[in-house]
């Protein structure tokens, strides 16, 4: 296990099945590095919602407020309100109370009803495709637009990773076409 890698046990409450979960940490030099990209202004308040070991919490620049949760440290993503940006690597897979769902969406759902101006959220290969025509569509009906994807390698976990940055700024930057055919 690499020091950018921790795992966790989870056991499944009606199977009882056990299944070895990798907690995947940013590396802090990527984290800063992404950063730099996301354009944040004095006093913007941000949310780092799954903070794990602080790779983007530590290092958001001084002029914003910051907020963060982290349930390893007892506290839950869903305990956060009232933030402009939320800025993290989520996890890959969350626990919603009912049942376990791949996160990538689902928090992008949830965000895009809570964030007032931007999300930016580090993600792979799995994570670009779901974002599907139906829910970019959706993302453009409460306002939301890609405005930028930083892709970055990050050797010790799968390779390429993409930094995806949504704002409330009309762009044709990323397109669908909502047929399928
Ligand atoms: C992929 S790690 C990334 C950590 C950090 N954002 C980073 O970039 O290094 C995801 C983190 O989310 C935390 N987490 C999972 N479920 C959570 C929840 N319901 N509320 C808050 N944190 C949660 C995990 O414990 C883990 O530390």
């Amino acid at each position: 296990m690499t020091e950018s890698k921790r795992t966790i046990i989870i056991e499944d409450a009606e199977t009882e099945q056990k299944e070895a979960y990798v907690l995947h940490q940013t590396p802090p030099q990527c984290a800063i590095d992404l950063i730099a990209f996301v354009p944040l202004v004095a006093g913007d308040v941000v949310a780092e919602p799954f903070k794990g070991e602080g790779a983007f919490y530590d290092n958001l620049p001084p002029f914003v407020e910051k907020k963060w949760a982290e349930i390893t440290l007892g506290v839950d993503y869903t305990t956060l309100e009232d933030y402009d940006w939320v800025i993290t690597n989520p996890p890959f897979r969350l626990e919603t109370g009912t049942k376990r769902v791949n996160s990538f969406w689902y928090l992008l759902d949830y965000y895009s009803t809570r964030a007032r101006k931007g999300i930016a959220f580090l993600g792979n290969d799995k994570c670009f495709c779901t974002l599907t025509p139906r829910r970019q569509k959706l993302l453009r009906e409460r306002g939301w637009y890609f405005t930028k994807v930083v892709v970055c390698n990050i050797k010790k976990w799968r390779g390429r990773y993409f930094f995806f940055i949504l704002e409330k700024k009309p762009n044709s930057f990323m397109e669908y076409l909502p047929t399928s055919y």
